[in-house]
């Protein structure tokens, strides 16, 4: 069977694309507290607040585009013999617009979640603490996030694809948010060759085999091409 790769995304794939990250400078916990706008604790003190949080995120990743890294994974999946896995903490869906896939284990800003039945839905541009479900009517709609203390979507899945992994990639992430941080430890107990690409080390930079560091416009796009030519 020909070899499994798993690409765990983050927000530095989406950097090139105009979307903010969270922890490089003036990013986005920069200008927000974590507590008011991605606790559960947070929405229930604060409900508007953070649907402006998330509605502001929403209408900014509708207009942004993909990029030349969210386009080489979509060929490597297009094209690799074997299964291209791509998880990613990113909520915006460039992935997609890309024509890839992926499991969004950290939600989806374009998807809407009632907390009173667990209806799901695609959000509109604009949610509100009073829309209603439209299944159950109760108006207790949120974004189809994962806020820190919520336990991450997909997450048996993704232990499945780390475990028969050959390759594992991670793109544009910190590695300072677990579980996904962890991935690279469980690829590698595998037996997964481990490459990180970043625009600059990382703290977990040393538990990767393999590292590479520039724009991920630049990076991804090099590293698809050199796969694709063995
Ligand atoms: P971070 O903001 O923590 O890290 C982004 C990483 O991307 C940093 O290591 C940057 O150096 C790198 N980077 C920036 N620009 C880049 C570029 N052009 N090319 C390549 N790399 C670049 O974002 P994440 O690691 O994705 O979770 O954050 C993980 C999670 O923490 C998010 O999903 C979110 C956040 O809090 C929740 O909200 C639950």
């Amino acid at each position: 069977m020909a070899d499994k790769i798993v690409v765990l995304t983050g927000a530095g794939l989406s950097a090139e694309s105009g979307l903010g990250t969270f922890r490089d400078e003036g990013g986005l916990w920069a200008q927000h507290r974590i507590e008011d706008v991605a606790t559960p604790e947070g929405f229930a003190c604060n409900p508007q607040l953070v649907h402006d949080f998330y509605n502001a995120r929403r209408a900014q990743a509708v207009t942004a585009r993909p990029n030349a890294a969210h386009l080489a994974l979509a060929e490597l999946q297009a094209r690799w013999p074997g299964d291209v896995v791509i998880v990613t903490q990113n909520v915006d869906g460039l992935h997609e617009a890309a024509g890839g896939s992926a499991l969004h284990m950290h939600g989806r800003l374009a998807g809407a979640l009632c907390h009173a039945c667990d209806h799901r839905w695609e959000a509109p541009l604009v949610m509100a603490p009073d829309d209603p479900c439209p299944a159950c009517a109760t108006a207790a709609t949120r974004p189809d996030v994962v806020w820190f203390g919520e336990m991450p979507y997909h997450m048996e899945e993704i232990a499945d694809h780390l475990a028969s992994a050959s390759l594992f990639a991670s793109i544009g992430t910190s590695g300072q948010v677990y579980p996904a941080a962890g991935f690279v430890q469980e690829a590698r107990i595998a037996g997964a060759k481990t490459i990180e690409l970043n625009l600059e080390p990382t703290d977990i930079s040393r538990a990767f085999a393999h590292r590479r560091f520039g724009p991920a416009t630049e990076v991804v796009p090099a590293w698809v091409a050199e796969l694709l030519a063995t």
